[in-house]
C-alpha cells in the first residue's frame, strides 16, 4: 500500500470560485494569480481548470513560457517584470506583459527596441512601500511609456497593503487617484481581500488569488460566507496508535506530557511533507471526519492525533489536515501563519489526486 498522504485538488472548486469571484466584479476583467506554482496547487492544473479567466498573472519568465507553451493564448503578467534585460526579447516574442515597479526597469525598458510591442502594467506604490514607483514619478513615467515606440497597452496598477484590515484601501486609494487620476488608461488595483471588500477597487482589471484557491482572504470573512470552496483538501491516515499514561511524554523534545491516559494516532504527514513545523499541540485536525487536536511536536514523516475521545479510531483511521471540512487558515493561525504559506509549501513528494476535472474541452480559452 503506498503512503496514504494525498493532496486532492478539486477543479470543479476552482472553477466555482472563479465564478464567485467573477460575480463580484462583473464588469472588470479577471487575471487570475497562479504565481508560486499556482499556490502550491500545480501551475498548468490550475491554469487549466481556470483557463476561461481573461488573464493569469505569474512571476516567472519560465512560468510565463509554460503557460504558453500549454497553450494559453490569453495576456500572461510577469508580476515583477524582467530581472535582466536578456528577457525582453523572450518577452516580447511570448507576447508577455510586464509590470514596471522600479526606475532602473523603466530606462532598461525604454533603451529597449521589442520585436513586438510590450503591454506594460504600471505600478505605484501607494503606500504599502514593497514594489512600485513614487506617486510623483508616476505621471512623468507613464507619459515616458506612451512615447516609447515599444509600448503596446498601457494599464494602471497598485496594490493594497491592508485590504484584508480594518485600515481597508482608502489611504491607498487617494494617493493613487491623486497621482494617476489624470491619466486615461485601465486600471488593476484589486487582490482578493480588496475584490471581496472594497466595491471601489472593482476597476477594469481584478487580480485575485487566494480566494480562487477557497480561501477566505480576510479573517473577518469566513469561507462559507462566501461560499467559497477549498480547492486543496489534504488527507492521510493513522498507521499506529500509541497509549500514553499520565506523565508520559510525545516525540522529540517530550514537549507534550500527557496529563490523563491519551490515545494517540500517529498520522502519516509531517514537515517534509510542508505541514507547518510551529503548528503545537491544539492545532485542529479531523479524524473520521471528527474535529480533534494535535499533540506534541511533529516530525519530518509524521505528527500525533488526540484520539483519547474517539474509542472508534485506530489504525487506518481517514484524516483530514486542511481543506475540505477544515479551512486551512485555521490550521495555519493555530501554527502562527497564513493559509498561502501552507499551500504554497506542500512539497513534491506528496502525491496529487485530481477531481472534477472537465472533460472534452480542447480549446484553451
Ligand atoms: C501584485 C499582486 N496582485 C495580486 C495578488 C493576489 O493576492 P491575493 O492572493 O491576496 O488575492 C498578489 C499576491 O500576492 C500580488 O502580489
Amino acid at each position: 500500500m503506498p503512503r496514504p498522504l494525498t493532496a486532492r485538488i478539486d477543479h470543479a472548486a476552482l472553477r466555482h470560485n472563479l465564478a464567485l469571484a467573477r460575480a463580484l466584479a462583473p464588469q472588470s476583467k479577471l487575471m487570475a494569480v497562479v504565481k508560486a506554482d499556482g499556490y502550491g496547487h500545480g501551475l498548468l492544473r490550475v491554469a487549466r481548470a481556470l483557463r476561461s479567466a481573461d488573464a493569469f498573472a505569474v512571476l516567472t519568465l519560465d512560468d510565463a513560457v509554460a503557460l504558453r507553451d500549454a497553450g494559453h493564448v490569453q495576456p500572461i503578467l510577469l508580476l515583477q517584470g524582467f530581472y535582466e534585460a536578456s528577457e525582453l526579447p523572450e518577452i516580447a516574442e511570448r507576447g508577455l506583459a510586464i509590470v514596471i515597479h522600479e526606475a532602473s526597469q523603466l530606462e532598461a525598458l525604454l533603451a529597449s527596441q521589442p520585436a513586438r510591442p510590450i503591454d506594460v502594467h504600471l505600478k505605484m506604490n501607494s503606500g504599502m512601500n514593497r514594489l512600485g514607483l513614487p506617486p510623483h514619478a508616476y505621471a512623468d513615467a507613464a507619459a515616458r511609456l506612451r512615447a516609447w515606440s515599444g509600448l503596446g497597452s498601457l494599464t494602471l496598477m497598485t496594490h493594497f497593503a491592508t485590504a484584508d484590515e480594518p485600515a481597508g484601501i482608502d489611504w491607498q486609494m487617494e494617493r493613487f487617484h491623486a497621482a494617476a487620476g489624470g491619466l486615461q488608461a485601465p486600471l488593476s488595483l484589486a487582490n482578493s481581500a480588496a475584490l471581496v471588500r472594497h466595491q471601489a477597487a472593482r476597476a477594469e482589471w481584478v487580480r485575485p488569488g487566494i480566494m480562487l484557491y477557497g480561501v477566505a482572504p480576510s479573517v473577518e470573512t469566513a469561507p462559507g460566507d462566501l461560499d467559497l470552496r477549498p480547492a486543496m483538501t489534504l488527507t492521510s491516515r493513522i498507521i499506529s496508535v500509541q497509549n500514553l499514561g499520565s506523565g508520559e511524554w510525545l516525540g522529540y523534545g517530550g514537549t507534550f506530557t500527557a496529563e490523563r491516559p491519551t490515545r494517540v494516532g500517529v498520522v502519516a504527514c509531517g514537515y517534509g511533507d510542508g505541514y507547518p513545523r510551529h503548528a503545537g499541540t491544539g492545532t485542529p485536525i479531523l479524524v473520521d471526519g471528527v474535529r480533534t487536536r494535535t499533540l506534541g511536536r511533529l516530525s519530518m514523516d509524521s505528527l500525533y492525533a488526540d484520539i483519547t475521545d474517539l474509542p472508534q479510531a485506530g489504525v487506518g483511521s481517514a484524516v483530514t489536515l486542511w481543506g475540505e471540512g477544515l479551512p486551512a487558515q485555521e490550521v495555519a493561525s493555530a501554527a502562527g501563519t497564513i493559509a498561502y504559506q501552507l499551500l504554497c509549501g506542500i512539497t513534491r513528494r506528496v502525491p496529487v489526486v485530481e477531481t472534477g476535472v472537465e472533460t472534452g474541452v480542447e480549446a484553451m480559452r
